[in-house]
């Protein structure tokens, strides 16, 4: 978390003066432990919220204007309510933009402009969520500063409407959910299509949950995550000659994919759907052997998550490969994966606490040697989702 005060001074330098109160909200980054591909699928996943994220301060104005800057980028602007529409040349301004035109169109106007300040501790394009954290944090923010209800799913859903229709990103529910509604030292298993959700304990003892970011930008991932989800579509097309009722391959079991898997035609097809019913049932897996405290059987799903990912989605690519190829090398990691939706970005791994350095040496210096990149390793604790900061500024 950032320092409160070196903040409020950078938010009194950058605004003129106000009498009116600066209040601070923090939505924080997410890590998926399992369930990859699921989420538009209709299916399960099982994120957790970090412990880094944004920061917003925020300040009501007696005008219309509404104030962007951040302590991450030298863009800043002022722009009216009533002119907020999506120009790239705005960059990241346009995910709090995007949230202010969605708030409106479902009658949560502003009253007034506001004094946005952002400080981001994620870094962007590593498939920990910056986007969906911005978007959760403004919404929570500015309806609080109006005096609206916070409801937290209500506002991953409007976030995510505002990912797939301002920003022109088609993602599922996940980022969102989980950034909006993360508990403290708990992963979330929710089901995509009702959102019904339900937060479990994550307690691993002596084992840590080791962030590895590839540090490889995602270059074609829109274009790939959009093939993925026609191919998904397709799938369930085909599969809609034996189970009429089914929109989404999340409403089958792998029982009955694999019984009738014969009637999608296309074998490319095939493989993208056995991924997403097999990897929802790795969820369902999951959660029983973490009620059994099983780690080892847990960290064995994590690699089969992995492998799916690789063989049969195919959204890996040779850092992420070369990563959890590293860290499965190393003494006292029962599992790792991709995190997230792909083609570079993060792995996430379970390590034990007296391997987590050996682990950041061994993996950092075989990645480097085979990739020529400079990966970074964060130490993961599970934070709170969305809230205001009230400590005395
Ligand atoms: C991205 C999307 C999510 C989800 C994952 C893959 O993070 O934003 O909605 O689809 O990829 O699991």
């Amino acid at each position: 978390m950032a320092d409160l005060q070196v903040l409020k001074q950078q938010f009194t330098d950058r605004y003129e003066a106000s009498e009116s109160e600066i209040l601070v909200f923090f939505a924080p980054g997410r890590v998926n432990l399992i369930g990859e591909h699921t989420d538009y699928n209709g299916g399960y996943v099982f994120p957790a919220a970090l412990t880094f994220g944004t920061t917003m301060l925020i300040r009501p104005r007696q005008d219309r204007l509404v104030g962007f800057a951040s302590t991450n980028f030298k863009l800043h602007k002022q722009i009216s309510i009533d002119e907020l529409i999506y120009n790239e040349a705005d960059d990241w301004m346009n995910y709090p933009k995007g949230i202010i035109v969605h708030l409106a169109k479902q009658g949560f106007e502003l009253t007034r402009g506001y004094d946005l300040l952002f400080h981001g501790e994620i870094p962007n394009g590593a498939g920990l969520s910056s986007s969906a954290s911005i978007e959760v944090v403004t919404a929570y923010g500015l309806l609080a500063s109006e005096g609206y209800p916070t409801d937290t799913v209500k506002i991953a859903l409007l976030a995510q409407k505002t990912e797939n229709e301002f920003v022109g990103v088609n993602c599922g529910i996940m980022d969102q959910f989980a950034v909006a509604n993360g508990k403290k030292d708990h992963a979330i298993l929710l089901m995509c299509d009702t959102l019904e959700y339900d937060l479990v304990p994550f307690q691993s003892g002596s084992y840590k949950l080791v962030i590895g970011n590839t540090n490889k930008r995602r270059g074609l991932v829109d274009s790939a995550y959009n093939e993925r989800r026609s191919q998904c579509e397709q799938a369930v097309k085909y599969l809609q000659a034996q189970f009429p009722d089914i929109t989404l391959l999340g409403q089958i079991t792998l029982e009955q994919f694999n019984a009738y898997k014969h009637l999608i035609p296309d074998e490319t097809v095939r493989r993208r759907a056995q991924h997403v019913v097999e990897e929802i049932d790795r969820v369902l897996q999951s959660m029983k052997v973490l009620q059994e405290n099983d780690l080892e059987a847990f960290g064995k799903l994590m690699v089969g998550s992995h492998n799916s990912l690789r063989d049969l989605y195919e959204v890996t690519g040779v850092e992420l490969d070369t990563m959890v190829a590293e860290a499965l090398k190393v003494p006292g990691v029962l599992g790792s994966r991709m995190t997230g939706a792909g083609f570079g970005g993060c792995t996430v791994s379970l390590v034990h606490e007296d391997s987590v350095r050996a682990f950041q040496y061994q993996v950092g210096k075989a990645y480097t040697e085979q990739t020529g990149l400079t990966p970074e390793f964060y130490v993961c604790d599970i934070g709170d989702g969305v809230k205001q900061i009230k400590e005395e500024l």
